[in-house]
């Protein structure tokens, strides 16, 4: 009796808290709860902040129309990077030594760490487990997560080689409420791959309920609120929550790469990347790839009123997105990647300081819900509500001094964004063919050739399709190479058959398997 009396005071005191907000209706279904149901709900409730919910809708959705305002007349106010803040792996190659040895001489001084933002639910893939699982198919049947553990491994190892001293990068993972327990599982289940346990920090971001067109939250059953994680921006309200940028300070840590998971070229803590940042005095910088289809859907690193940003394809004209500069490249060619560079004070800075002004952005989205009505489950063909996320770029606007850092994209860009079965990109297919493909081409730059079934070389072409209209099959350990380098010494001048493995264990050419 007394369990349900102080349940309905429970019941009470929320209706009325939600009710002054006008969320009310999310009690809808309460008297059809069960006991368990009902403390769940209750929970989940309790943890909501209505009044600061409502708030974000209604910024979000600009107020009446201040963020269409702020978007009108975009184009004009655009202007490309300027050279002076931009950096090239390609055009200014003759720097890159000088910035991959300041890079490695920072990770040696144990002041660099990597921030993977992994709280994404996937959709698009489809999986039903954090995208960092997935085997994409390669020789070696590693996961996203196991790649980017062992190039963490290498970095460490080649700037203890060079300096002298052990050193090692922090890596924090944000997961969310979705992915926490499998990620941390599945990293728990491999032995952090390698790695330090204690150097590896997971922590979880936030989560907002998503909403009708009105602002009323939807409900994912009768008892359970349709939640999602608050978009790759919900990461600087999380590092201040969870206590992530003091851990940063208490470890000694300068600089930090952000990163999204999807992306199977990444370099986590690319040395050059970090040391061009260095030399530059940056407190923020973007890492881009050349967007060379002006109808590409790509935002672009850019400046707008003289603040840096990234515009969305969606957000100008074709005429815009379609101007070239005197070089004959598109103008506004700083194709975002998602791949930053901060130092630990402009994200305390940004936690502190920043992280309240920034506004979420509305997607439309097709939400599965209850009616309220009919207590019925809607599985709506066109989008009948939103989701409300903050973008990690969203913090460049407070940068004092911004760089950006341009690489080619073959070698450091293939996303994982979609199933096979969806369509021809960014799948599991041309995310093994990209790796691949780049392997084929550090074995060929170190001397190496390849040979056909019948022992006949095949022509050193880099990216050269074999008969089967598929690439090379050749897969490099990351703990054997981590950009291409060392390999002179394990493949030059020598003959490979496919599919060529080489790991820490040696060189192997394996036997046709269809891959
Ligand atoms: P995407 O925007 O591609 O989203 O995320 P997604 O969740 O991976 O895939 P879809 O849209 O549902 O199909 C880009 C990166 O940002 C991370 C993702 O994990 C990925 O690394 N992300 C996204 C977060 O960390 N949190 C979020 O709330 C959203």
């Amino acid at each position: 009796m007394e369990a349900v009396g102080a349940e309905g005071d429970v019941a009470a005191e929320l209706r009325q808290r939600l009710a002054a907000g006008g969320q009310d209706h999310v009690l809808r279904f309460w008297p059809e709860l069960d006991g368990a149901a009902r403390r769940a709900l209750a929970a989940e409730l309790c943890r909501m902040d209505v009044a600061e919910i409502n708030r974000f809708f209604r910024r979000a959705r600009g107020d009446g129309g201040g963020a269409a305002a702020a978007a009108a007349g975009l184009d004009a106010r655009m202007e490309p990077v300027p050279r002076d803040v931009l950096g090239s792996a390609s055009r200014d190659r003759g720097l890159v030594p000088r910035w991959e040895s300041r890079g490695l001489a920072e990770i040696a001084a144990s002041r660099v760490a990597v921030l993977l933002l992994a709280g994404g639910q996937g959709t698009r893939l489809g999986v039903p487990y954090p995208k960092g699982m997935c085997d994409v198919g390669l020789p070696s049947r590693k996961t996203l997560f196991h790649l980017q553990a062992q190039r963490l491994r290498r970095l460490q190892q080649m700037a203890e080689e060079q300096h002298g001293t052990p050193c090692h990068i922090p890596w924090y993972i944000m997961t969310s409420g979705r992915t926490m327990e499998s990620t941390k599982e599945f990293f728990q289940k491999h032995r952090y791959f390698g790695l330090k346990k204690e150097n590896v920090i997971f922590f979880q971001q936030g989560m907002l309920p998503a909403l009708g067109f009105d602002g009323k939250i939807l409900l994912e059953e009768k008892g359970k609120i349709a939640m999602a994680p608050d978009g790759n921006g919900g990461l600087y309200r999380a590092l201040g929550s969870h206590g992530i940028v003091d851990d940063m300070e208490r470890r000694g840590v300068h600089s930090v790469h952000v990163y999204c998971v999807d992306n199977i070229l990444v370099k986590v803590a690319d040395p050059r990347f970090i040391g061009f940042c260095l030399e530059k005095g940056a407190d923020c910088g973007a890492k881009v790839v050349e967007k060379t289809n002006p109808t590409e859907p790509v935002g672009v690193v850019c400046r707008v009123d003289g603040v840096y940003q990234v515009v969305e394809y969606s957000e100008i004209s074709l005429g815009t997105a379609q101007r070239r500069g005197p070089d004959g490249r598109l103008l506004f060619n700083a194709g975002n990647i998602a791949n930053h560079y901060f130092t630990t004070a402009f994200l305390k800075d940004v936690v502190n300081t920043y992280e309240p002004q920034l506004q979420h952005h509305v997607a439309e989205k097709k939400i599965p819900h209850v009616d309220i009505t009919t207590g019925q489950l809607v599985q709506p063909e066109k989008p009948n509500g939103i989701k409300m996320e903050k973008f990690v770029f969203d913090i460049f606007q407070f940068s004092k001094r911004f760089v950006v850092y341009e690489v080619l994209r073959e070698d450091e860009f293939s996303p994982l964004k979609n199933a096979d079965s969806q369509n021809g990109k960014d799948n599991p297919t041309t995310a093994r063919h990209a790796l691949m493909s780049l392997h084929h081409c550090w074995v060929l730059n170190a001397g190496g050739h390849f040979v056909d079934e019948n022992g006949t070389r095949i022509p050193a072409i880099p990216r050269l399709k074999d008969a089967n209209d598929l690439p090379i099959q050749c897969e490099i350990s990351p703990l054997v190479s981590y950009g291409g380098e060392g390999l002179e010494q394990l493949v030059k001048d020598r003959e490979f058959r496919t599919p060529l493995i080489i790991d820490e264990d040696g060189i192997h050419e394996l036997v046709k398997n269809g891959l």
